[in-house]
C-alpha cells in the first residue's frame, strides 16, 4: 500500500519527457473477435488517438508511435493498402486537431517511398503544425533502424566529402544530427504491446538507455488507464546510466 502510494506520487515529478510506443496486436486483437485484421488496425488508430489525448493530459513532451516498419512491407498487398487508407483518413481527420491541440507533427522514416498521397499529406501536417514545440507527435513510418543507420551514414559520408565534417571529431551527439529522429531527445521509456519481448528494429540506438515497458494488451485494449500504468511503473525505476545506486543516493556523482 505505501509502496503504491510512494510510487503513485513520485509520478507526478518522474513523468517521461519522451515515451515510443510499439504499437504491436491489432491483428490478434481482430481474429480474436472473427473480425478481419483491418478492423484490428482500424480499432487500433482509434486507441491513437485517445493515447495522444492522454500522454498530452500528463504533459509527455514526445510521444512517438510506430506504425509502419521497413519489413511490413512484407505483408500482403491487400493489408498494406487498407493500413496505408486508414493512416491517410487518419491524417485527415487529425490535422485539424493537431492545430487545436497545439501538437507537433513529425515523421521518422523514409517518407519519400510512402504513397504519393499519403506523403503529401505527411508533409503538410508537418509543415503547418512546425511552429508548435511543447508537445510533439512523431509516427515512425517506412521506419527501421538498420535503415536509419545506413541512411545517416550515407549522409554525414556526403558531407565529410563536402567538407562540412571531420571524422577526427566524429562523436556521438554529431552523429545523431543525421538520424531521423535528429529533432527529438532520446526515448525515456519504450512500450510494446501485445505480450511480444522484442524490439523488431525500433529505435536501437536511441533507446541505449530508455526503460522498457513490456504490456500483455493489444494495442487496441491498451487504453488511458494502461497507458497511465505504464507511466507509473517507470516513475518506480531507477536510472543508473553506469553509475552506481549509492552514488544516486549520494548524488555525489564522483
Ligand atoms: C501492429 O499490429 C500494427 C502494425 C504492425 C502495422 P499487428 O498488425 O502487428 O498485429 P499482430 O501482431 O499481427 O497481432
Ligand atoms: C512492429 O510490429 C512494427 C510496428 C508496430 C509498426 P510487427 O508486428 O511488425 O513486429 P514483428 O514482426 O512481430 O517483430
Ligand atoms: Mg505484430
Amino acid at each position: 500500500m505505501n509502496a503504491v502510494k510512494q510510487q503513485s506520487t513520485s509520478s507526478t515529478t518522474k513523468i517521461p519527457r519522451h515515451v515510443a510506443i510499439i504499437m504491436d496486436g491489432n491483428g490478434r486483437w481482430a481474429r480474436l473477435r472473427g473480425m478481419p485484421r483491418e478492423e484490428g488496425h482500424r480499432q487500433g488508430v482509434e486507441n491513437v488517438k485517445r493515447i495522444v489525448e492522454c500522454a498530452k493530459e500528463l504533459d509527455i513532451n514526445y510521444l512517438t508511435l510506430y506504425a509502419f516498419s521497413v519489413e511490413n512491407w512484407n505483408r500482403p498487398r491487400i493489408e498494406i493498402n487498407a493500413l496505408m487508407r486508414l493512416l491517410e483518413s487518419f491524417l485527415k481527420s487529425q490535422k485539424r486537431d493537431l492545430l487545436e491541440k497545439q501538437i507537433r507533427f513529425r515523421v521518422a522514416g523514409r517518407l519519400d517511398e510512402m504513397p504519393k498521397r499519403v506523403a503529401r499529406l505527411l508533409h503538410e501536417t508537418i509543415e503547418e503544425t512546425r511552429e508548435f514545440d511543447r508537445w510533439n507527435l512523431t509516427l515512425a513510418l517506412n521506419y527501421g533502424s538498420r535503415t536509419e543507420i545506413l541512411d545517416a551514414v550515407r549522409r554525414y559520408s556526403e558531407s565529410v566529402r563536402e567538407g562540412r565534417e571531420d571524422p577526427d571529431q566524429l562523436d556521438w551527439t554529431r552523429f545523431s544530427r543525421y538520424l531521423y529522429t535528429a529533432d527529438l531527445p532520446d526515448p525515456d521509456l519504450v512500450i510494446r504491446t501485445s505480450g511480444e519481448h522484442r524490439v523488431s528494429n525500433f529505435l536501437l540506438m536511441q533507446s541505449a538507455y530508455a526503460e522498457y515497458y513490456f504490456a500483455s494488451e493489444f494495442w487496441p485494449d491498451f487504453g488511458p488507464d494502461c497507458f497511465r500504468r505504464a507511466i507509473e511503473a517507470y516513475a518506480g525505476r531507477e536510472r543508473r546510466f553506469g553509475r552506481t545506486g549509492e552514488q544516486l543516493k549520494n548524488k555525489s556523482h564522483s
